[in-house]
């Protein structure tokens, strides 16, 4: 694989056609297109289809969440050391759909790294970026809550937050890298991305609920 971290990252969130048969055809899809296109691809299916997946293909696997634990009785937790266990290169923390207190996202963090996974850390906001810079993440992805899923792409509806996000982390730390999400489908998305400071973009329903995930692939790749 041509580089260390993604420029794109599929989060297969819980949908119907994220899971299973469905996984695999996504990570397949994104092997091929990453290999083709020399654009490193990664994916954050669910638990139950972390470790086939790691296994079976070479693209960087992500959980959808750390918790704040070490090994030993805490049931029905996610531990950072089993999801490194399960073949991941990395973990998102604090998505939208599964926020944290700032305390935790500290926790998640610190679990994670002790794991040596890469740490996404997802931020709905210009200051919550800021404040999740201040953990040294790999990547801070904002995503504003009112565009995911809409199917209306960040970096048209709101390239400001892009833009002043990148600002906003890279004066606490130049080394945490940027990710856009929400809304996003398109190569041209993608590019705007791009051109207002993002690393990169995280991404779902665009492909995940796509009928051809490997043409929509082929499309984000086209323009970076
Ligand atoms: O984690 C990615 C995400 O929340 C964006 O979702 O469906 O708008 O690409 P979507």
């Amino acid at each position: 694989m041509p580089d260390e971290f993604p420029k794109i990252i599929i989060n297969f969130k819980t949908y119907t056609e994220g899971y299973g048969g469905y996984a695999h055809n996504i990570a397949g899809a994104a092997e091929e297109v990453s290999e083709e296109s020399g654009v490193l691809i990664g994916v954050a299916p669910g638990y139950m289809d972390m470790h086939p997946i790691s296994h079976h293909y070479e693209i960087p696997v992500y959980a959808q969440h750390v918790d704040a634990i070490t090994a030993g009785a805490h049931t029905g937790h996610i531990l950072a050391e089993a999801v490194r266990s399960a073949g991941a290169t990395g973990t998102l923390i604090n998505h939208s759909e599964r926020r944290l207190t700032l305390a935790d996202v500290s926790g998640s963090v610190a679990a994670a790294k002790r794991a040596h996974l890469q740490t996404v850390v997802c931020t709905n906001d210009i200051s919550t970026s800021a404040a999740a810079a201040t953990f040294a993440p790999d990547f801070v992805a904002i995503e504003p809550p009112e565009l995911i899923g809409s199917g209306i792409s960040v970096a048209t509806a709101d390239p400001a937050i892009i833009e002043n996000s990148v600002n906003a982390v890279k004066n606490v730390n130049k080394d945490v890298r940027v990710l856009a999400g929400a809304g996003i489908s398109t190569g041209d998305c993608v590019k705007r991305a791009l051109e207002l400071g993002a690393d990169g973009v995280l991404l779902a329903s665009g492909v995940v609920k796509a009928k051809f995930p490997k043409e929509v692939l082929r499309d984000l790749v086209s323009k970076i």
